[in-house]
């Protein structure tokens, strides 16, 4: 019999870097029973607190009851149901996009449109922290992967003019980098794409619903929503459930429903997981979306001012996620403990989900943190600079 991966796990736990699932349990709430410990929970990316939301449940419960549980078939063979055109058409609306295209997660939102758009001969230019789906995408389309420095147009701009010939050319970023917290510079990103004719991508996986006007995400904050060519964005975050989207033209939304294979070859996603995004949309897009996102924002700017005053790097974040750089894996290791037993779980983030040498904890802030739960944060990072 032929083990798999027992070279590769051995090598991995030597290095320090095995993952290993844990078990949270209780709803995904700001609290949660850890390894059957009761924390306090900065490591969930449900930020405005809509994942257990009374009006987003009843409005499951009643799609269940209405179309069933499955959608039964991909998209474009029986699968499509009110719930996705209407969550579609609501979500385009909101971002004032011509057409909007529901996907079953953000992974597949991003490689389905990556894929195919980009072909062998084109060029993908990526900032250097973008997100895996991002990577993972670019490299299934074949296409030439020229990654840029972290959030430096200066460096896109050297590679895009190093580019001869008539390609395609994709210029594609995060909108707020998950591991840093920091936001890309959209406006300056969107003028070179506009210079050398480049589609203009965005993935605002943890922008949409937080920043800019209603919560439409960082493209609306910096003001070039009508610049980006492709956004994408999430369910599984501020909106709290689980799905993603792409939205942009017409053409666009027709070439994916006709060629993006993981839209094509895949289940649609369960109907009520559509009524759920429509009833996000309607909190984050209202007067309570508005009140939870103050609260946020609020939570993020304490938080950062603790940690700052106790000499912590906190990087350039700018927004919910919070890096806490730490020197070596060993810190870590014994920090992470010390933090649980005083019942708080921030994660701690290694190589290769970070590239070595920039290990972190990383705080996700949720709306529903309140002073008690600050407070816990602050003293359980207080007493890790005493280890
Ligand atoms: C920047 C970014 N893009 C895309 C994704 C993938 O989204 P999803 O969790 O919906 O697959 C994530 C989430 O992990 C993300 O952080």
């Amino acid at each position: 019999m032929i083990e798999p991966f027992i070279k590769e796990l051995a090598n991995t736990s030597a290095e320090g870097t095995l993952r290993n699932l844990r078990l949270v349990s209780g709803t995904t709430g700001r609290t949660a029973t850890v390894d059957g410990k009761q924390i306090v929970l900065f490591a969930s990316n449900n930020y405005l607190g809509l994942a257990n939301h009374p009006r987003i449940i009843e409005a499951v419960i009643k799609s269940v009851e209405k179309y069933g549980w499955g959608s039964g078939a991909s998209r474009l063979v029986s699968g499509t149901m009110p719930p996705h055109m209407e969550f579609e058409e609501r979500v385009a609306d909101f971002l004032n996009k011509p057409q909007a295209l529901m996907f079953s997660s953000g992974y597949t939102a991003n490689v389905g449109v990556i894929t195919s758009l980009m072909g062998r001969k084109d060029n993908i230019f990526a900032d250097r922290l973008c997100h895996a789906s991002i990577i993972d995408g670019a490299r299934f389309s074949g296409s030439r992967l020229k990654r840029f420095r972290h959030n430096d147009p200066d460096d896109l701009l050297r590679l895009i003019k190093k580019t001869g010939g008539k390609t395609k050319l994709l210029i594609v970023t995060d909108g707020v980098f998950s591991m840093d917290g920091d936001m890309a510079p959209l406006k300056e990103l969107a003028e070179i794409a506009e210079r050398f004719g480049a589609i203009f991508m965005v993935d605002d996986a943890h922008g949409f619903g937080l920043f800019g006007p209603e919560g439409r995400g960082t493209p609306s904050l910096a003001g070039v929503s009508d610049r980006v060519d492709i956004h994408v964005a999430t369910l599984g975050k501020a909106l709290g459930g689980s799905g993603g989207f792409v939205a942009g033209s017409k053409s666009l939304i027709d070439g994916l429903i006709n060629f993006s294979r993981p839209f094509i070859y895949s289940t649609a996603p369960p109907p009520s997981t559509a009524s759920a995004g429509v009833a996000a949309l309607d909190i984050v897009s209202g007067e309570q979306g508005a009140r939870r996102r103050k609260a946020l924002h609020t939570n993020v700017g304490k938080i950062m001012a603790y940690l700052n005053n106790l000499g912590y790097d906190t990087g350039k974040s700018r927004s919910q996620i919070i890096p806490v750089y730490i020197d070596g894996a060993k810190s870590l290791d014994n920090g992470a403990g010390v933090l649980l037993e005083m019942g708080v779980f921030a994660p701690f983030i290694k190589p290769p989900t970070v590239p070595r040498g920039t290990e972190r904890f990383r705080i996700c802030v949720m709306a529903d943190h309140n002073e008690s739960d600050l407070a816990k944060l602050e003293s359980a990072y207080r007493r890790l600079k005493e280890i």
